[in-house]
């Protein structure tokens, strides 16, 4: 039977990771959250205070990667995220594992530690798998491929909401900033940048809630999968 693979690109911030779980509830199919496993990596890397060796200990880094203790639970309040047992679900979410996420997801040698992992997610009925390269990349042969961005501004804006939900004191022109800074890093780096695939269905979800983007995608996907 073959796996069904609908995959999500595009910038932090665009409401992929709400879309992608909403996805995955409504087909009923598995999920992969991509950037978590960077974060993951960013955050297990930082705590062997590693991170800032990437240059001298490559190797060691490399291999951590490759070995990396995660389980992703699913439970009642929403995904559960443990790091070598520990429950990481909210340190993961932050600004600050956001920027280790980043350093480390340019390393091509940590993308292909992590290359196999990610595509063993692809398991029976199928899949929505979130990132940035996921249809460029990891499964180029996906049935539904859509990227989806929005503007830098109101990307920014969404982030706040969710930061001061979650209790953080923060300000807009700081998330602003690192928005277009991290944007700036995964557009230009040389390997798996973010850019839409060939044959992508590119949303922008500035103007739109997430009941308007969700109907354009499910209206989208049934399409790809009756195929
Ligand atoms: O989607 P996110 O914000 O959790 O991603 C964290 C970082 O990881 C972000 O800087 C981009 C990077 N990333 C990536 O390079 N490739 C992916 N497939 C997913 C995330």
């Amino acid at each position: 039977m073959t796996v069904q693979i609908i995959t999500i690109d595009g910038p932090s911030g665009s409401g992929k990771g709400t879309l992608a779980a909403k996805l995955a509830e409504h087909y009923q199919f598995h999920l992969l959250d991509s950037g978590a496993l960077y974060r993951l990596l960013g955050l297990s890397l930082r705590n062997k205070q590693l991170l800032d060796q990437l240059d001298t200990q490559l190797e060691q880094c490399v291999h951590i990667a490759s070995q990396l203790n995660i389980q992703f639970l699913t439970t009642e309040q929403g995904i559960k995220v443990l790091l070598d047992n520990e429950d990481v679900s909210q340190e993961i979410r932050t600004e600050e594992v956001g920027a280790f996420a980043s350093k480390v997801a340019a390393v091509p040698e940590f993308r292909a530690a992590l290359l196999q992992r990610q595509r063993n997610f692809a398991q029976a009925p199928g899949l929505v798998a979130d990132g940035r390269d996921m249809a460029t990349s990891i499964f180029p042969e996906a049935q539904a491929k859509i990227y989806l961005t929005a503007s830098a501004q109101s990307r920014a804006e969404r982030r706040v909401n969710q930061l001061q939900a979650m209790g953080l004191d923060v300000k807009i022109s700081d998330i602003l900033a690192n928005i277009i800074a991290r944007d700036k890093r995964d557009m230009e780096r040389e390997v798996a940048p973010l850019k839409p695939a060939d044959d992508a269905y590119i949303i922008d979800s500035s103007e739109l809630n997430i009941d308007e983007v969700f109907k354009l995608m499910t209206t989208y996907v049934d399409q790809q999968l009756a195929k």
